[in-house]
């Protein structure tokens, strides 16, 4: 059977060294780390992660704003808050939660926050320095799936790692992360061989079958499964499907049988994301406030 990787213990311990962080910091008089977090609308799962990233905020010392508006804000109003965020020195990272209602431009939005302040890392000058080897922040999902593979010790330098999945969220920035070779202004990169998979790979299971990382994050639940795994590999799940009323991932419970390691949803990489804004936001207020 496959070891668990598992992240809700490894953001526990994360996120302890986070808030012994912040508390030396508000003991020297600076101000906490601050994040605001915008949701535009009513979709239920995005009202229920910005509920956790407040809350994870709270307990671990950070001040924490959520700014909710309804599904007919319009792109000028959200800019307008953009501005006031991007000028609040109390906030010191800013998140507007996708997706958002499809008559505001997301492209537009994504732009105007500072990019000091964008600790999603989706800022194109953010993601360029992501991908030049000098990022500011690493985007949050990706990260998370890092860590977990670092303190778990998989190896990763020289391995065969397939992602399925090509978002702007998840697959691009990871492949650029663990393709990289690490260095001290890049200490996430994983020095492995890359491969992308997609909805139009031709034999998906044949090119999965070759990875020594397989890291799944369609949003399809139970897309991979054992048959497509390399006995011994290890297999992230980044995939959180609603199924009736239980989260599934995009690995099949089967795939538990096969692989080496295998991390679990929920309790894998959805706590190690908001382990790692809280640690952006921090990072942020260290860049901002010194
Ligand atoms: N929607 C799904 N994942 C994310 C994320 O990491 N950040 C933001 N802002 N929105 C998301």
């Amino acid at each position: 059977m496959a070891q668990i990787l598992d992240g809700k213990a490894l953001a526990a311990t994360i996120r302890g060294e986070i808030a012994a962080r912040v508390a030396d910091r508000t003991r020297a008089g600076k101000r906490p780390p601050g994040l605001a977090a915008v949701l535009v609308g009513n979709d239920p799962a995005s009202h229920g992660y910005v509920r956790s990233k407040h809350k994870a905020c709270l307990e671990h010392g950070l001040h924490s704003t959520v700014h909710r508006l309804p599904e007919e804000t319009t792109s000028s109003q959200l800019l307008d808050l953009i501005d006031r965020l991007n000028a609040d020195p109390t906030v010191h990272g800013i998140l507007v939660q996708l997706p958002l209602p499809r008559h505001i431009e997301k492209e537009a939005i994504v732009r105007a926050i500072v990019p000091t302040k964008d600790v999603d890392c989706f800022h194109p000058e953010n993601v360029g320095r992501l991908t030049t080897g000098f990022p500011r922040f690493y985007p949050c999902t990706p990260h998370g799936v890092v860590q977990l593979l670092n303190r778990y010790n998989v190896p990763v330098a020289g391995r065969e790692v397939v992602i399925v999945g090509r978002s702007d969220i998840v697959g691009k920035p990871l492949a650029v992360m663990l393709m990289q070779k690490p260095t001290a202004d890049n200490p996430a990169a994983g020095d492995a061989t890359v491969t992308v998979a997609h909805s139009r790979t031709d034999n998906l299971a044949a090119v999965c079958r070759r990875a020594d990382i397989l890291i799944a994050a369609v949003g399809r639940a139970s897309l991979i499964t054992a048959d497509m795994v390399k006995p011994g590999a290890a297999v992230v799940d980044v995939g959180t499907n609603r199924v009736g009323h239980a989260w599934m991932g995009d690995v099949a419970p089967e795939v538990a049988a096969v692989a080496g390691w295998l991390s679990p949803v929920p309790g894998g990489v959805g706590p190690m994301t908001i382990t790692m804004l809280l640690y952006n936001t921090l990072a942020a207020a260290e860049q901002i406030d010194g």
